[in-house]
């Protein structure tokens, strides 16, 4: 191996990769080395097909060339620009086409360089936000069991996956309740879309306020559908219901959109294909088509009004070194421009029946316990191995891996969530290698 050879490093030792078994991989690398469309290649030359648009970040394909084009003329122009007291001008640029692509419902938008500062932006504008309207008791944030918001102290404290939060428990934020999970195997397994079972749960926020009381609850963040724990999709009524306790009690109604954001149920966003507003959204991933890091945060006209008719000065002490950098406005510039002009979602759309339907044919597979499926998401439960939760999906990932698919698991969860651009015939590739895979697990 030569360090010269960018196929292949001269040693795996000294990177510490993120959310992996180091150990397991560095004695049995996968090694990425190129992307197009639908497409990885590896160190060895095999196509793999992406049947996770990477982490849910690359709606649009790999290499995209209108996003490759964009990216590298503005490295060339203006590398990085600072945007504390300064500005240039495709931040402006891209904010105003954000806020166009709402529809003109948000009004203002707050880069950032990832999912997890998005998320912790958005809940430092809700406590910023309830201040600035003499509302400052308001501190409390509510999410959800089973919510995934990244991985800064905010986004980890009001998330509820067990296994992020364990080592770190006594230092999450203080105040910080959560509502249950929607998650119902008995009532709700193969379900096609919004399940049946469960809008109730959304009234447990009443069971919150009166605990806690509405004059200390700042707001309540969601992801409208849970990706990282394993694909759990609202239960019918369930997002309204929140909307509307929300409203009563004038707390506000945060989505985490990092995963929904940007087409993956067929609409722009999420709270389009739900028809639910949140008071503010957070976005990352889809925004640049994943060429470039950042994330945004989308806020409704009054709650921006709020900060710009207090005292002169800086009206947020929050911001980032990276936040609406050159490149990846650049990036979002372009793949905005390719969301409206490409036929994107209307391809999502297109597949979305056909892509569920050979999601829900796994039925009756080895270990298949539930499949679950929305937009171009789907779930496959598989029954754990006693007393090795998440072995066999692993498994199944390696397998799949060295087959030529890529799919992600999170415990015995395979989650799939592919490019919008797939076609039938990839579709049929991609379940057809993993029907294959499950027929042979242990
Ligand atoms: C809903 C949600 N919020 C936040 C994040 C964190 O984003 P990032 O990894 O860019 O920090 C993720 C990442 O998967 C996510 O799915």
């Amino acid at each position: 191996m030569s360090s010269q050879d960018p196929t292949h490093p001269s040693s795996l030792s000294a990177y510490w990769m993120p959310f992996t078994a180091n150990r397991n991989f560095k004695a049995a690398p996968r090694m990425l080395v190129s992307a197009e469309g639908m497409h990885y290649r590896d160190d060895a030359g095999n196509t793999i097909l992406d049947g996770t648009a990477g982490l849910w970040c690359v709606p649009l394909g790999h290499a995209h060339p209108k996003i490759v084009s964009a990216v590298q003329k503005s490295v060339a122009t203006l590398d990085y620009a600072p945007s504390f007291q300064l500005g240039h001008p495709s931040a402006f640029e891209l904010a105003e086409r954000l806020k166009a692509y709402t529809g003109n419902r948000f009004g203002n938008v707050f880069y950032t360089g990832s999912g997890s500062e998005a998320v912790d932006t958005a809940l430092k504008i809700a406590l910023a936000y309830h201040r600035a309207k003499g509302n400052a008791t308001r501190t409390r944030l509510i999410g959800r069991e089973r919510g995934y918001h990244g991985v800064g102290f905010g986004g980890m404290s009001v998330g509820g996956i067990g296994g992020n939060r364990k080592t770190f428990s006594t230092a999450l934020l203080p105040g910080v309740d959560h509502l249950p999970h929607t998650h119902n195997l008995e009532k709700n397994a193969f379900t096609k879309g919004e399940p049946e079972y469960g809008a109730h749960l959304a009234d447990e926020l009443e069971r919150l306020v009166t605990l806690h009381d509405a004059s200390n609850i700042a707001a309540v963040i969601v992801e409208p559908v849970a990706g990282s724990t394993g694909v759990l999709i609202p239960p019918k009524g369930y997002l309204k219901r929140l909307r509307e306790i929300c409203t009563k009690h004038g707390i506000l109604l945060i989505f985490d959109e990092v995963i929904t954001g940007f087409g993956r149920l067929g609409t722009p966003f999420a709270s389009d294909y739900f028809d639910v507003e949140p008071d503010i959204f957070t976005t990352a991933k889809g925004l640049t088509n994943g060429v470039v890091p950042m994330g945004a945060v989308f806020v409704k006209p009054e709650i921006h009004d709020a900060f710009m008719n207090g005292p002169d000065g800086i009206e947020l002490f929050h911001g980032y070194t990276y936040s609406g950098h050159p490149l990846a406005c650049a990036a979002g510039l372009a793949s905005l421009e390719v969301f409206q002009t490409e036929g994107v979602l209307e391809n999502a759309q297109a597949v979305a029946d056909y892509f569920q339907e050979a999601a829900h044919a796994l039925r009756g597979l080895p270990h298949v316990i539930d499949v679950r499926t929305i937009g171009l998401i789907a779930g496959i439960e598989l029954a754990s191995i006693p007393g090795r939760v998440g072995a066999r999906a692993y498994d199944a990932f390696v397998r799949a891996f060295n087959d030529g698919i890529l799919i992600r698991v999170t415990g015995d969860i395979i989650a799939l969530s592919p490019p919008l651009i797939i076609n039938k015939q990839q579709i049929d590739e991609l379940f057809g290698k993993l029907a294959a895979i499950l027929k042979t697990l242990a």
